[in-house]
């Protein structure tokens, strides 16, 4: 629903009933890998691997929140967040990925659960943010059909297991990056680098996301929430007339990057126009899959981190700040506009463009409610003398993201709530310990968690359910 304009004092009010919280993941969070039953999973054989993380970093210990959830529930409650989505690690509650589940892995989850609710904090479960079960991949991964079979198993698994106390379901995390970074240029696990398993797993995935929706609905109570999180880009080139070529870049790019994935969900195809070596072959699909894929879902998570602008160029002699564009079209280049910032990451800052795909999402899924469930920067955050983190960066980037996502709602998305990512520095993959990007910062020698500034500044925007405006002139 919308709101009416700002407040008097210049506020961007949110609507009501906003759900506002914080993202995690498993393997980045919770350490103990082998406690309790848990057994490997493609993340702990990828960490391993001599030179696959930045400085030999493994998610063998992380952020100990195995251990510490209940501090780390305690932080939520004392941002007043009322929402905490975090992802359950396959290989903890059914090792191996099929068959018989541990007990143990299943208490931790209820246990997990149960702190949350006596603090009013309604969880949003992931059901796989990337921790594959060793064995599954060892059978072929997602590059088999198998595995979409044996993830709705889990997923009825796990719903009937927790089935009561979860206000919202997410099946998968983000397909796209498992595909094209596990599968084709293999930066994550399982590592691969063939481009015939990532089409293979394109499709395997979603199936695998249509195939746990309808288990989902058979094990959970009527009116649970179902949905899967995708990560989007927005695909902008800022000329008003562009030549054709940018033009055919700019459908072809957000085709490969974002239609490959919301039209099978959302509309029961593939897009015509992406390239072959990047659509599952005919031969992979078989009858009714895709009407499995794309049945009814209650909502669409999003996660936006930052878009792809192009231009017209020579990918053979590039200009400052311009890359060869990805979709290998002729003429035409990446590249980062004048005063957009970059985070150290790499990733473009850009707020607009996180307005702009709200109200895309809006009018290509009328009446599909649509969480952020992941947005957020990495900055070079320590502690100063006196003990704070002032992460001045990332209160600048959730300010003018927060201000774009209140305007959407406004505008007319229908957005529904807000995950910032993450509550807790983490393992961020291939990256290891090196990225930060929690609004609480995490000594990983004492596993002292210290609240940066940026989690007071978004527990005063959760208190008051609004933004405040942002100073004029405000640098992006
Ligand atoms: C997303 C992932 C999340 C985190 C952020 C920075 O792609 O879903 O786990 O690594 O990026």
């Amino acid at each position: 629903m919308t709101t009416a304009g700002t407040s008097p004092n210049g506020a961007l009010p949110f609507p009501p009933g906003f759900a506002w919280g914080a993202a995690t993941a498993a393997y980045q969070i919770e350490g103990a890998a082998s406690t309790d039953g848990r057994t490997p999973s493609i993340w702990d054989s990828f960490s391993h691997l001599p030179g696959k993380i930045s400085r030999g970093d493994t998610g063998d210990i992380a952020c100990d929140s195995y251990h510490r959830y209940r501090e780390d529930v305690a932080l939520m409650a004392s941002l007043g967040l009322n929402s905490y989505r975090f992802s359950v690690s396959w290989p903890r509650v059914q090792p191996g990925g099929a068959g018989a589940v541990n007990q143990k892995g299943l208490d931790y989850y209820r246990a997990l659960l149960d702190e949350l609710a006596s603090k009013d904090i309604a969880p949003a479960i992931t059901l796989y943010h990337w921790d594959l079960p060793q064995e599954l991949q060892d059978a072929g991964g997602w590059a088999v059909r198998s595995t979409a079979q044996r993830f709705a198993e889990y997923a009825a698994i796990v719903a009937g297991a927790l089935g009561g106390q979860a206000a919202r379901w997410i099946t998968l995390n983000e397909p796209q990056v498992v595909a094209n970074n596990g599968y084709r240029t293999g930066v994550h696990a399982p590592g691969l680098r063939d481009a015939e398993a990532a089409r293979a797993a394109t499709h395997h995935l979603l199936l695998g996301h249509g195939l746990a929706t309808g288990a989902l609905r058979s094990v959970l109570p009527a009116g649970a929430a179902i949905g899967i999180t995708l990560d989007l880009h927005p695909v902008r080139v800022p000329e008003a007339v562009p030549p054709d070529r940018v033009e055919q870049a700019r459908l072809a790019t957000d085709t490969e990057l974002n239609g490959l994935f919301l039209e099978p969900v959302l509309h029961g195809r593939y897009p015509s126009r992406a390239r072959a070596v990047l659509v599952p072959h005919e031969s992979l699909i078989a009858p009714g899959d895709l009407e499995t894929i794309s049945q009814p879902i209650d909502f669409l998570g999003v996660n936006y981190y930052s878009p792809v602008y192009l231009r017209a160029g020579d990918p053979d002699d590039l200009r400052r700040n311009e890359e060869p564009a990805r979709c290998e079209l002729p003429g035409v280049v990446e590249y980062r506009p004048a005063g957009l910032a970059r985070t150290p990451m790499g990733w473009l800052v850009d707020p607009d463009g996180l307005y702009d795909l709200l109200l895309r999402l809006s009018k290509d899924a009328p009446g599909l409610s649509l969480y952020i469930t992941e947005n957020g920067c990495a900055a070079e955050d320590y502690v100063s003398p006196e003990g704070a983190v002032n992460d001045v960066e990332r209160v600048r980037f959730l300010h003018q993201h927060l201000e774009a996502a209140a305007r959407a709602a406004k505008d007319g998305a229908r957005l529904a709530g807000y995950y910032v990512w993450s509550l807790l520095d983490n393992f961020e993959w291939g990256w290891g310990y090196q990225k930060r990007f929690g609004i609480v910062f995490v000594d990983y020698e004492t596993q002292r968690r210290i609240p940066k500034s940026s989690a007071s500044f978004y527990a005063q925007v959760v208190r008051a359910n609004a933004v405040p405006s942002l100073p004029d002139g405000a640098p992006a």
